[in-house]
């Protein structure tokens, strides 16, 4: 059974601050998304990645592939696409699937944001949707206790607080998420709550998403802090 990844890299990085789009700003001298195209590329069952660029500029991604690609712009055994993205992730990655050719019946969604995620974590997503699970998310443990609260209706106010849900039982999910194909394509055409991630859909369904270990270092960039911890991250990789 062959596997694509879909890369959403199409937002913007509201929350990093000022600068270029998110998955085009540099770690370690190199774009988040050349990270992240190398981490799908490395696993051996991906063999082809799609990349879903910021809506006017997949011509300007595609050159930039082109230019971290191994000599002869190759990936390696891995092909990669770029069509360009959406107002919302969740268009981003329903149009990286359209895109998807015929012959792939297991699709990965990897965030550009996570350049970092090791080939064990991509590899344990694959293997659990070729042992059959329709929807598998990479997750970890919580560290801090986590409160529902209730909105304050003016901003500023202080929120009170509503429930603390038992943390043993809760889990932060990453990415690569891996889905059958059909199944994935189905949620995508079915479900138009606005989601954060693709199993959700796969789960109002009303299918059972599973879990494998996720990874500390699948974190994802999401504000300056990451940044920092991306490089140090990275450098320790370089030692
Ligand atoms: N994404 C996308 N299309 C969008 C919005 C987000 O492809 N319209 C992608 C981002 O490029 C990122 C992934 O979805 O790789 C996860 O989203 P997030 O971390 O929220 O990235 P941004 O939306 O870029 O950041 P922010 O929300 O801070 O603007
Ligand atoms: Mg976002």
């Amino acid at each position: 059974v062959r596997t694509a990844a879909v890369i959403p890299a199409a937002g913007r990085g509201v929350r990093l601050g000022p600068g270029a789009p998110k998955a085009l700003r540099a770690l370690g001298g190199t774009p988040m998304l050349v990270h992240a195209v190398r981490a799908m590329a490395e696993s051996r069952a991906v063999s082809l990645v799609v990349v879903v660029a910021p809506p006017d500029g997949a011509g300007e991604v595609k050159s930039l592939l082109d230019t971290h690609a191994l000599p002869g712009g190759s990936w390696g055994n891995t092909d990669v696409l770029v069509v360009p993205g959406g107002e919302s992730r969740q268009e981003s990655v329903k149009l990286g699937l359209d895109a998807l050719p015929e012959g792939y019946d297991i699709v990965l969604v990897h965030d550009a944001a996570r350049p970092l995620v090791p080939v064990d974590t991509v590899d344990a997503v694959v293997e659990a949707v070729r042992d059959g699970a329709p929807a598998v998310v990479p997750a970890l443990p919580l560290a801090d206790t986590v409160k529902q609260v209730e909105p304050a209706a003016t901003p500023g106010e202080p929120e009170p607080v509503v429930a603390t849900p038992d943390r043993s039982r809760l889990r932060a999910v990453q990415t690569p998420q891996g889905f059958d194909r059909a199944t994935l394509v189905r949620a995508h055409a079915t479900v138009t709550d606005d989601v954060t991630d693709d199993a959700s859909m796969v789960e109002q369904l009303g299918l059972t998403v599973v879990t494998v270990p996720g990874h500390e270092e699948a974190f994802k960039v999401t504000r300056p802090l990451d940044l920092v911890l991306a490089e140090a991250v990275l450098a320790r990789r370089r030692l």
